[in-house]
């Protein structure tokens, strides 16, 4: 049955994931590519399995670091979505930029929720203030934004450029005293 609730835990990201994170972004570059409204920022080309290994490598680095923190939801025994929280450039440590993406089959069960309010607790103590960007028109992934405590205060008309389809990016923030978990 279609958005079914799934039983899903919540948890660190891990370095056997690899193989599940790399799945599930291919994923994404393919739904891109056939729905040019798809709310995922993917690259031009495919990235190779070489361009994953070397992201996931870095991006589970920058976890070691404490430069990033980073949760991933499992159910039948997969990784179905992550939800990350990074440091931004230029010295402004105490501003994370929130990244997260649900695998299609496992949307609108409660995982995207989930996953950023775990990111958010984690957050506290590290990041100050995080900020999101997100397509204009993905309604779902701004209803949920809002619903954790983000809030706009920015567009950037036609920010984001797909093929000849131009689109509006919408920019969030939520200072983290305000969340209450
Ligand atoms: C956006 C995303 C992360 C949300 O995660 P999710 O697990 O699907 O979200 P949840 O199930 O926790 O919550 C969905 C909420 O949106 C609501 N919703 C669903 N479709 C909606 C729509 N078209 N418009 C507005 N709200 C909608 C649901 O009712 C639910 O809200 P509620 O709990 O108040 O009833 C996920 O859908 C996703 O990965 N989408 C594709 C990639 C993407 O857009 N990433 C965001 C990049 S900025």
């Amino acid at each position: 049955m279609p958005n079914a609730k799934k039983r899903f835990i919540v948890r660190q990201l891990k370095w056997e994931d690899f193989p599940d994170m790399a799945s599930n972004f291919f994923g994404y570059f393919e739904e891109a590519k056939k729905d040019p409204y798809f709310g995922l920022t993917t690259f031009a080309k495919r990235p190779t399995m070489q361009d994953e290994v070397g992201w996931f490598a870095d991006f589970y680095k920058s976890v070691l670091d404490g430069k990033r923190v980073a949760f991933v939801a499992v159910a039948d025994g997969k990784v179905v979505g992550s939800c990350e929280a990074r440091s931004m450039l230029r010295g402004q440590t105490h501003v994370g930029e929130l990244g997260i993406a649900i695998k299609k089959e496992y949307r609108s069960m409660g995982i995207g929720q989930a996953l950023i309010k775990e990111v958010l607790k984690r957050s506290r103590g590290k990041f100050e203030i995080l900020t999101l960007k997100v397509f204009g028109h993905n309604a779902r992934a701004k209803h949920v934004y809002q619903k954790m405590g983000f809030m706009q205060y920015g567009t950037l008309k036609k920010g984001i450029k797909r093929g000849k389809l131009y689109f509006d990016e919408d920019e969030m923030y939520i200072n983290l005293k305000r969340f209450k978990d």
